[in-house]
């Protein structure tokens, strides 16, 4: 297991992956920074993936991956992430000291274009040639999340979220929209119960 964790660490750094100290993997993340992109994770990060090392149960792999030319990711020092998806088209950025809770996904993008006829054109193949006119068919916004936050398990953040340093994002919310800092937010839509400090 620390051989593969070794050509892990090597597979990074042949994407242009950079991290920092002590980055400490427990099971097989799924990391892929495209070419053209940047993905940065801090010293003493913890990325965990297998189903038991994170006792909440883990559904998945931790997967972090920067999907378009010039997307960035951007996780700050001392982060734990859970068996979640990080998935950005344009930027993702976490502060330092946050958990992220198991199974949440971050996505500064829909996937998909709201529109069925190009939504059909991109699926079917039909499309107009050229990346980055087909790219903007996307819903895509950045997401900003603060320093010392708190998200816990199977939230959904979505695209454009911003939580200011010190959040706590309660276990399931769907997240969508800004939130002051020391914001406590639950629910779908997520909505502040209370401030912190
Ligand atoms: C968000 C959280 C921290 C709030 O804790 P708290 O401040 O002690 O809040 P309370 O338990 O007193 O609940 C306050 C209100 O919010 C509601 N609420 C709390 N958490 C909620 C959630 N996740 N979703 C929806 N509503 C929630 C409660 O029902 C209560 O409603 P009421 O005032 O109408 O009775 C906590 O509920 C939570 O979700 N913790 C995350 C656990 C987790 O996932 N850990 C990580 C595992 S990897």
């Amino acid at each position: 297991m620390k051989v593969e964790k070794y050509k892990l660490k090597l597979l990074y750094k042949l994407q242009k992956i950079k991290y920092g100290k002590n980055l400490k993997l427990k099971g097989i993340p799924f990391i892929y920074n495209r070419k053209g992109a940047s993905l940065e994770i801090g010293d003493n990060c913890v990325i965990k993936s297998s189903f038991l090392s994170n006792l909440v149960g883990l559904y998945s792999r931790t997967i972090i991956v920067t999907r378009c030319k010039g997307a960035r990711i951007k996780i700050g020092d001392n982060v734990g992430i859970s068996g979640a998806t990080i998935y950005a088209r344009r930027g993702i950025t976490i502060g330092d000291n946050t958990c992220i809770g198991g199974n949440t996904k971050i996505l500064d993008n829909d996937f998909h274009p709201i529109e069925y006829e190009k939504r059909n054109a991109l699926l079917q193949g039909t499309a107009p040639e050229g990346d980055d006119s087909r790219a903007e068919w996307i819903g895509t916004k950045e997401i900003v999340i603060g320093k010392n936050c708190f998200i816990g398990c199977n939230a959904l953040i979505l695209k454009g979220t911003v939580l200011g340093d010190g959040c706590v994002v309660g276990a399931g919310a769907v997240v969508a929209g800004t939130f002051p800092p020391g914001s406590v937010i639950v629910g779908n839509p997520a909505r502040v119960i209370r401030t912190l400090g």
